[in-house]
């Protein structure tokens, strides 16, 4: 039976490994972390992570064929194949801070592979990590490896959150990197064989290692220049009359483009988008690529623009001034689907609104009123670093509250902000939001869900990203 572990039980080893084991029943899954309530959590009926679909996954195989332990030495010394699936977060300090990746955790991952290994072994890289990181992890492996052979492999997961259990099962490819001798060609192999269980052949792409590795940036590269590209052109639309919508449909239907990835909203968040984009913004610059760095370092540029372009909107309409003026947060997830709150814009929204006094009242179906506290108390890229975490101040506590509903949220408010584009803000009752808010009752959409008609129609003022502005908010400038 072969035997596979996974290092790092988070949002990609955890359905990643519950899917293979699922496809796989004879090979046995375990995945192992240092987080004690991580793995506890995992064995438990409350999962650490909301995905559509991944109870039930994780349910058929718990106990058979997937197990989750934090005897992280003993699951890596049986292993046959090892993947490391920990966090890599962006450096807060020293070299590259700011941009580069912190590869703390994954050299603890691999000299503790060195230590406990008595057997060969196949490494496999699943967390995003820079170009040529395999390179430094088969030396710290090699010189420490008292005669065991380790093959390194780069096997990026593309899989999105909300939708990671549809994108594991139907993936649109598999990319497995490694070595051009006979030994990394045998280790792609055994890879590939894993997933051939359940992807065709055809979609398993097989590469050498550094190809792998920037394929996995250079994509979330381009997802994210992407929606850039499309927020840029929503900041036109406001200032011309043209409909945001319209043109990416019309763009999208040239089958060079294609239609999806080009939803204006009020930016992109998630793990991966900014901090890949700083990590390849390093690696150019590091090679002397000036140019190339500058051409990606503004993609982050238009997505912080429009961040503060959504604030700048909000205030400006009501008059220039939120002071004591309670706002209803709607979402503060990165996107639907999930409650993962890393790089969401809601929090430089928030920050930015509670930077003018706003009093908000914030709702999330999947996100816990710690997580909220945390987020708006972080700095920048603590998100995976908590031993930073500073505790809110006074003040800012007094200024946010975590409603049960939308409704709630929105009671006596002056305003609503849509920041995630959960299913059920589409299906609210929005005359009844109407009747208890402050008037003129202002909805700001950033996510372009709600039916801007309809909404005028029963008396709002609405902003919607990119779309035709209201009488009312045609005259007011969108950046001071
Ligand atoms: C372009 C648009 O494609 C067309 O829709 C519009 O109506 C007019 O402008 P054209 O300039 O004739 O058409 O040719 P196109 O095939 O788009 O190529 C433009 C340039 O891009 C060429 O120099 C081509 O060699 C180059 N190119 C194209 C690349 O370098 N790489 C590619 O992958 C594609
Ligand atoms: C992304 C990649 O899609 C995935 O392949 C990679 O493995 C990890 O990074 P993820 O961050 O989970 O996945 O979500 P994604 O669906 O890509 O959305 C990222 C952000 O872009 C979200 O904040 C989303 O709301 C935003 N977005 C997406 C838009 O603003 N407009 C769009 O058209 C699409
Ligand atoms: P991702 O979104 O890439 O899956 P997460 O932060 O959700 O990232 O998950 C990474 C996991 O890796 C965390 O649960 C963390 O505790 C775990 N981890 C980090 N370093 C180690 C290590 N040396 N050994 C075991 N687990 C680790």
């Amino acid at each position: 039976m072969v035997k596979i572990c996974c290092i790092g039980a988070g949002y990609v080893g955890g359905p990643t490994m519950a899917v293979i084991a699922l496809k796989c029943p004879s090979i046995e899954v375990a995945v192992v972390d240092i987080s004690v309530s991580r793995i506890n959590a995992w064995n438990s009926d409350e999962l650490p992570i909301y995905e559509p679909g991944l109870d039930e996954v994780v349910k058929q195989c718990r106990g058979k064929n997937l197990f989750f332990s934090t005897n992280v030495e003993k699951h890596v010394s049986e292993a046959d194949i090892i993947f490391v699936s920990v966090n890599t977060p962006t450096k807060t300090r020293g070299l590259g801070a700011g941009k580069a990746a912190d590869l703390t955790y994954w050299e603890s991952a691999a000299r503790m592979i060195a230590d406990v290994s008595k057997s060969d072994k196949i490494v496999v890289e699943k967390s995003t990590v820079p170009v040529k990181t395999a390179e430094a992890i088969e030396k710290i492996l090699s010189h420490n490896s008292k005669g065991i052979k380790y093959q390194i492999l780069s096997n990026p997961e593309f899989l999105a959150e909300g939708t990671a259990i549809e994108d594991l099962f139907k993936p649109d490819r598999v990319l497995i990197g490694g070595r051009d001798t006979p030994g990394g060609q045998k280790a792609i192999h055994a890879l590939r064989d894993v997933y051939a269980h359940w992807v065709p052949q055809d979609r398993i792409i097989c590469t050498n290692l550094w190809s792998a590795e920037l394929s996995k940036l250079a994509a979330n590269a381009f997802l994210a220049q992407r929606i850039s590209s499309v927020n840029a052109m929503s900041a036109l639309c406001e200032a011309t009359g043209a409909n945001v919508t319209q043109v990416s449909h019309a763009v999208g239907r040239d089958t060079r483009i294609g239609p999806k990835f080009l939803n204006a909203s009020v930016g992109f968040g998630g793990s991966c988008f900014q901090k890949d984009i700083l990590n390849l913004v390093y690696i150019c610059e590091c090679n002397g690529l000036t140019e190339v760095a500058n051409y990606w370092k503004q993609v982050i540029k238009v997505n912080d623009y429009q961040k503060s372009r959504f604030v700048n909107r909000v205030v400006s309409s009501m008059f220039n001034t939120v002071s004591g003026k309670k706002i209803a947060i709607l979402g503060f997830a990165f996107k639907k689907d999930t409650g993962d709150t890393r790089e969401t814009p809601a929090i430089d929204v928030c920050k930015g609104l509670l930077g003018d006094k706003a009093n908000l009242s914030i709702y999330d179906p999947q996100v816990t009123m710690d997580q909220i506290q945390k987020d708006l108390s972080m700095n920048k890229f603590d998100w995976d670093h908590p031993i930073h975490l500073q505790p809110m101040s006074p003040t800012t506590v007094k200024q946010v509250s975590v409603a049960w509903d939308a409704y709630e949220a929105a009671k006596d408010a002056h305003g609503l902000c849509i920041l995630t584009e959960w299913d059920e803000f589409r299906a609210l009752d929005y005359q009844k939001i109407f009747n208890s808010l402050q008037k003129p009752a202002f909805v700001f959409d950033g996510r372009n869900i709600v039916d801007v008609k309809k909404l005028r129609e029963i008396g709002f003022i609405v902003y919607s990203i990119g779309k035709p502005l209201d009488s009312w908010l045609k005259d007011i400038p969108a950046m001071a």
